[in-house]
């Protein structure tokens, strides 16, 4: 539970507010490659922490993000055209670069040099993982790329996605590191059937046996080591023959989750960014060492993406004014929520929240130890970053490359933590909470 102060505090990422502020000291992902693909092609409107932008691929393939109005009378550079390595606004044609510079004034005397005075709020860009990266904070505070170990992968060893989400960046992210709902919300009634019980032992048990396991027992004993980027978090079961079912998440600051997975297959990384404070996207981050996506995998997912959106390409179909289309009869007989697709299922439950879930009524308990832990650490580096202290991991010390999601079964007397030392995490061992 919270007071208003501190949700406030936690939840509001404009322009000039605490968490906005922290917000601007990290890189965000905020576009698809593919969804900005032609050099002078038409621009897409971006709206990125409360701010309304526009971003484009310029005549040498280079991406600007531009702030949406013209800085001369405010048009909307929506409506510009991209050609000559420049947005020129059609009201009175002046033209900017990816830099924001005012590359021509035609409308202006000859001779004028007031060209040079005039710069549009710009935001520089990158391209790493399929995705278009920006940052939006002041130029000398800039921290280094993005470095996660899906950066450094070979393109077809990464699929990334996105989808807007109709709800306050932060209840969506609490999702994420929010252990026991996976007993409840995703539960399908055949995971319930016990199958593959022979995998049971140290090591990687099989999907399947993992879901079983799920379902059985759905509680977890949730406890949470810090790390210099934000926290590991472990949600721990028991397993029929004894074992341990470990989960860990690791949970980087300030929006980006690792999500539990088995070393040998496909992790997923789901990153909540806030295009407002009523509104967000997740940009989610599907990938695999050791084995490219093929094409036809890719084709499926963008197939199913699309399947889930209205005609426009961009409103999710299964949404507040539907009730998410649950099934009723699904919910009896097939799967618990009645939702479906599965990201929906937490999608209906997050957005049904309201659009900013009001904390000062909630009743938490052990179960929600991270999401307890998200928001102290978001408050601390708000409030923090006001009195001029820097925010965590944002001068490229931490290994960021090492970070990953873990899932495993270790035996009944075995150390989760030791396990999680050995995940390929080298992030220095913090003060365990619980
Ligand atoms: S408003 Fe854009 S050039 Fe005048
Ligand atoms: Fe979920």
């Amino acid at each position: 539970m919270l007071s208003t102060e501190e949700n406030e505090l936690i939840c509001r990422v404009g322009p000039g507010t605490p968490m906005g502020d922290l917000m601007r000291r990290y890189w965000h992902p905020f576009l698809l490659v593919d969804e900005l693909l032609d050099a002078d092609g038409p621009p897409v409107r971006v709206r990125l922490l409360g701010e309304d932008l526009i971003a484009f691929r310029n005549t040498n393939g280079e991406v600007g993000l531009l702030d949406e109005r013209c800085p001369h009378r405010g048009a909307s550079l929506f409506f510009a055209i991209n050609q000559e390595c420049g947005m020129m606004c059609i009201y009175h044609g002046w033209k900017f670069d990816v830099n924001g510079d005012c590359v021509d004034m035609p409308s202006d005397l000859p001779g004028s040099t007031f060209k040079e005075k005039v710069h549009a709020r710009a935001y520089p860009c990158i391209e790493s993982a399929g995705v278009i990266w920006t940052y939006m904070g002041p130029s000398e505070k800039r921290p280094p790329a993005p470095n996660f170990i899906f950066n450094n992968l070979p393109e077809e060893n990464v699929l990334a996605r996105r989808v807007p989400i109709y709800c306050n960046y932060l209840q969506s992210l609490e999702g994420n590191i929010d252990s026991t709902h996976l007993g409840t919300l995703h539960v399908n009634y055949a995971d319930k059937v016990p199958a593959d019980l022979d995998t049971d032992l140290p090591g990687y048990c099989s999907q399947r046996f993992s879901r079983y396991t799920l379902a059985k027992y759905r509680y977890a004993k949730v406890d949470i080591q810090d790390t210099d980027y934000g926290f590991r978090l472990i949600a721990a079961r028991p397993t029929d023959s004894g074992n341990q079912h470990i989960r860990i998440n690791c949970h980087v600051l300030p929006y980006t989750s690792f999500i539990a997975g088995q070393q040998r297959g496909q992790q997923s990384v789901l990153i909540h960014v806030p295009a407002d404070d009523e509104n967000c996207f997740r940009i989610s981050i599907n990938f695999r060492p050791n084995q490219p996506f093929s094409g036809a995998e890719r084709r499926e997912r963008r197939y199913a993406d699309s399947s889930n959106l209205e005609d426009d390409g961009k409103t999710r179909r299964n949404r507040k004014v539907n009730d998410w289309n649950i099934n009723r009869y699904d919910q009896k007989h097939t799967i618990l929520a009645g939702i479906w697709p599965f990201g929906d299922q937490d999608y209906a439950v997050t957005e049904s929240m309201g659009p900013i879930l009001d904390r000062t009524k909630e009743h938490l308990y052990g179960g929600d130890a991270a999401i307890i832990r998200v928001r102290q650490m978001l408050a601390t580096a708000a409030r923090n970053l006001q009195e001029g202290i820097e925010p965590p991991a944002t001068n490229g010390d931490v290994p960021y490359a090492q970070i990953q999601g873990e899932e495993i079964i270790i035996g009944p007397d075995d150390d989760a933590w030791l396990i999680a030392a050995n995940a390929g995490e080298t992030a220095k061992r913090g003060e365990r909470l619980l």
